[in-house]
């Protein structure tokens, strides 16, 4: 830290996906798919809300849509940085938008890539500020570091560490999510995929962009522990 005293200025950046929100025809069938990925899929207000277990965060809402998609993204920010923020995104010549239907008026909604609505609201960072734990096989024990299929088991993520999402444009997207966002590029291929990483701290990347056709999301990952129950 320099003569900031600790404080996050001058370093403007969202620090977490707080949330994302996920259209899908089958509330059910997605629930049998997140229960099965080891997440705490609860009811909530006719959505199915995704937890990880031991954890309060809610890391994402699966609602009711016609078609399978992405619906919105809400991005953590400091409190200290909100006023600032509105400040950056009229520099940025950010386009403000109304909220979505269904999606809360509190904080900052502003037109993001590929058509994508993003909210930036003021969030407890759940993003890991350090590695998140490991634990693998000695090297030397003479087997896999994989066990058998039948002895997997069960996984038990623990936070949220990234999405990836789709893009028509990875190049115009990046800068989107560096210049309006505050994110760092963390590696990349061409125009192909970019992966981003917050500088308040989050896994080698928080948001990653693939190439496609337009807007989706690819998938959202998590950290494990091999041994949890
Ligand atoms: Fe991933």
């Amino acid at each position: 830290m320099t003569q900031n005293q600790g404080k996050h200025e001058p370093l403007l950046a969202v620090h977490s996906v707080d949330e994302f929100v996920f259209g899908v025809p089958d509330l059910e069938v997605a629930r049998h798919f997140y229960s099965s990925f080891g997440l705490d899929a609860r009811d909530e207000r006719g959505a199915l809300a995704l937890y990880t277990f031991g954890h309060p965060h809610r890391w994402a809402r699966i609602v009711r849509a016609d078609t399978k998609r992405l619906l919105w993204l809400s991005l953590g920010i400091y409190a200290d940085d909100l006023a600032r923020y509105e400040e950056h995104l009229a520099a940025q010549g950010a386009e403000r938008i109304a909220p979505p239907s269904g999606a809360g008026t509190d904080g900052l909604w502003i037109q993001g890539p590929d058509g994508l609505a993003v909210q930036l609201r003021v969030a407890e960072k759940s993003s890991p500020s350090q590695p998140s734990p490991r634990e693998f096989p000695p090297e030397s024990a003479n087997v896999g570091r994989s066990p058998s299929r039948s002895k997997a088991q069960a996984a038990r993520p623990l936070y949220l560490s990234h999405i990836l999402l789709f893009s028509a444009d990875v190049d115009s997207a990046r800068r989107f999510y560096e210049d309006v966002m505050g994110l760092r590029l963390s590696d990349k291929s061409g125009s192909v995929i970019a992966f981003m990483h917050s500088p308040h701290g989050s896994d080698h990347h928080l948001i990653a962009l693939a190439k496609s056709e337009g807007l989706g999301l690819h998938h959202s990952s998590g950290a494990c522990l091999p041994s949890t129950p």
